[in-house]
């Protein structure tokens, strides 16, 4: 598979802090690669580094097969950015600031007003096009960003926490319009803290903390390597010793949780039946009961304390 986006080795310090860390991967033609870290990461380096707006100290990469630093006209008329902080002028117009970024990529004039027209349209916001970008609100804002990182037809477009802050509607909308996007071939870098939202759009995933890479891979792979850290917390009406369950293959781990006991297991629709049976045979009930998934915590924990070991 021809790249998209390829990354060597790049590495960008401030001052003290090492924001990106040495990091190198590949993003396929035609895929959406998930940018995926907590607060800090280095995910909006990254995205600065690939779209052209800072340098690194070290490394290189190529997007949709120009060298960011070599060539970097020929990346800006290739690529969409959706930044982390909106890039539109609140005192134009929706409509203005989509000429502005035209004229700024130099798209021809009809070609300019047929692609802002669809774009508009598509994204409901062709009747507010004439109102400043003042007067939108978080949700409306967001859309226009996708339309202006759109206009010029890119063939990657980079995503910084695109959804971040949006209701449940707009969010939709938003991930249906990248998958749109990308049902037509085109390459997607998005990034966000949201494991549901890298889960539900993204084809690999890079889980990224402290500006180092811990994993690539797909959605199901990486929740299949966290799966043990799935539990269930259960609470009796008489105290339990957590041995008792550690036999069972389907429990990686008993501990005490408070008053409640807590079981490890890759499989805990399994293990429900057997607290319950365990339950009816002591004859002790149980209070509470439930299953708890890995949270993107535990996934991150588990991939760096792995990594530290093998090191
Ligand atoms: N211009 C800057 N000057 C100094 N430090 C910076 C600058 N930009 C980023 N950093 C630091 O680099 C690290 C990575 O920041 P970055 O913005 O890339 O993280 P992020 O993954 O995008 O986080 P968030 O989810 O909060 O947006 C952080 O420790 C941040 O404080
Ligand atoms: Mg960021």
């Amino acid at each position: 598979m021809e790249n998209a986006i390829i990354v060597k080795n790049l590495t960008k310090h401030y001052e003290d802090v090492t924001a990106v860390d040495h990091i190198s991967f590949e993003v396929g033609k035609g895929e959406i690669f998930g940018f995926l870290g907590p607060n800090g990461a280095g995910k909006t380096t990254t995205i600065r580094i690939l779209t052209g707006l800072i340098r690194p100290d070290e490394g290189e990469a190529f997007v949709a097969g120009f060298n960011v630093l070599k060539s970097p006209l020929e990346v800006k008329q290739r690529i969409g950015v959706v930044p982390e902080v909106s890039n539109a002028y609140i005192d134009l117009t929706a409509w203005e600031n989509l000429v502005l970024i035209g004229r700024l990529y130099g798209i021809p004039a009809q070609r300019l007003w047929e692609n802002a027209t669809k774009l508009l349209k598509e994204f409901g916001l062709y009747e507010v096009k004439d109102k400043p970008v003042r007067a939108f609100s978080k949700g409306m804002k967001q859309k226009l960003l996708l339309c202006m990182a759109l206009v010029n037809d890119p063939e990657v477009l980079f995503l910084d926490e695109p959804t971040s802050g949006l209701d449940v509607e707009s969010a939709r909308l938003l991930r249906e319009k990248v998958n749109q996007y990308n049902r037509d071939g085109k390459t997607v870098f998005l990034s966000t803290h949201n494991m549901e939202e890298a889960n539900m759009l993204c084809h690999r995933i890079a889980i990224i903390n402290h500006g180092r890479i811990a994993a690539i891979d797909t959605p199901e792979n990486l929740r299949i390597q966290s799966m043990e850290l799935q539990y269930i917390e259960v609470a009796f009406n008489k105290p339990v010793k957590p041995q008792e369950f550690l036999e069972n293959p389907n429990i990686v781990n008993a501990v005490p949780a408070g008053n409640k006991l807590r079981v490890y297991t890759p499989n805990p629709p399994v293990v429900i039946e057997l607290l319950v049976d365990y339950a009816k045979r002591r004859h002790i009930q149980i209070l509470s009961l439930n299953t708890m998934m890995p949270s993107l915590e535990d996934v991150f924990l588990k991939l760096v304390k792995g990594r530290e070991a093998k090191q």
